[in-house]
């Protein structure tokens, strides 16, 4: 069995396919994010920041990725909540990058349903298990990366089985077979077609992200001014 602590430089596997992940995104352009953008650089939040700001402001290279990803589940006619899942899945990297889905979800949780919350979360393990089913197969780059006999570590092999068991499997999954393929660097998508959908499965807070008293209110915070010195 491969070490989980066998990916370069020492760093799991786990780390290693989120690094991978990240490099895949920044190819679409700049990647704004707490560790490789100072406050600064940032264009100004207004007041009562929404969603919107947050994607045309702060997501940068992320946004780009994500919203190949919703239009890709659009044209696959996937359900609308997935297609949001999809629009936000990995703004969460903006934040942190390791654990990114785990991230992304106690971002999130607040203002969406619990599907969504679900499906954001384990789109991170479930990239590690082929599901023929749903004409997912296992990457070759983790082949390349990990080796053939890799093992995931047993806290994503946890988060799998956890997944694999509940009644929204559908959910995660669906935005697994979206995400994988959304990194084409000619792209250039719009916000705007999503839009709608945002106002549908996002509960804006009427005092502004950030501002408001929920559980992760600071974390929107953080990212509006990641170089705050307190
Ligand atoms: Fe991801
Ligand atoms: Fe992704």
């Amino acid at each position: 069995m491969e070490s989980h602590a066998s990916g370069s430089g020492g760093e799991s596997p786990a780390a290693a396919a989120e690094r991978l992940e990240e490099q895949r995104i920044r190819r679409l352009g700049p990647l704004a994010s707490v560790e490789l953008t100072t406050g600064a650089r940032l264009a100004p939040m207004p007041a009562k920041p929404t969603l919107v700001d947050f994607f045309e402001r702060r997501f940068g290279a992320v946004a780009n990725h994500c919203l190949q990803s919703a239009e890709r589940a659009r044209v696959n006619g996937a359900k609308e909540e997935t297609v949001f899942a999809c629009l936000i899945h990995d703004t969460g990297m903006t934040l942190r990058r390791p654990d990114h889905g785990f991230w992304a979800e106690a971002l999130y949780r607040p203002y969406v349903s619990e599907r969504v919350a679900f499906a954001v979360r384990h789109h991170q393990s479930l990239r590690f298990f082929p599901a023929p089913e749903y004409g997912y197969e296992y990457p070759e780059i983790y082949v390349q990366l990990f080796g053939a006999d890799y093992v995931p570590e047993p806290y994503i092999q946890a988060e799998y089985d956890r997944a694999r068991n509940h009644p929204w499997y559908e959910d995660a999954m669906q935005l697994v077979v979206n995400d994988d393929y959304s990194f084409d660097p000619d792209a250039r998508p719009s916000l705007e077609p999503f839009i709608d959908v945002i106002g549908r499965h996002f509960q804006q807070p009427p005092e502004g992200l950030g501002w408001d008293p929920s559980p992760s209110s600071f974390m929107w915070r953080t990212l509006m001014d990641p170089s705050r010195p307190l």
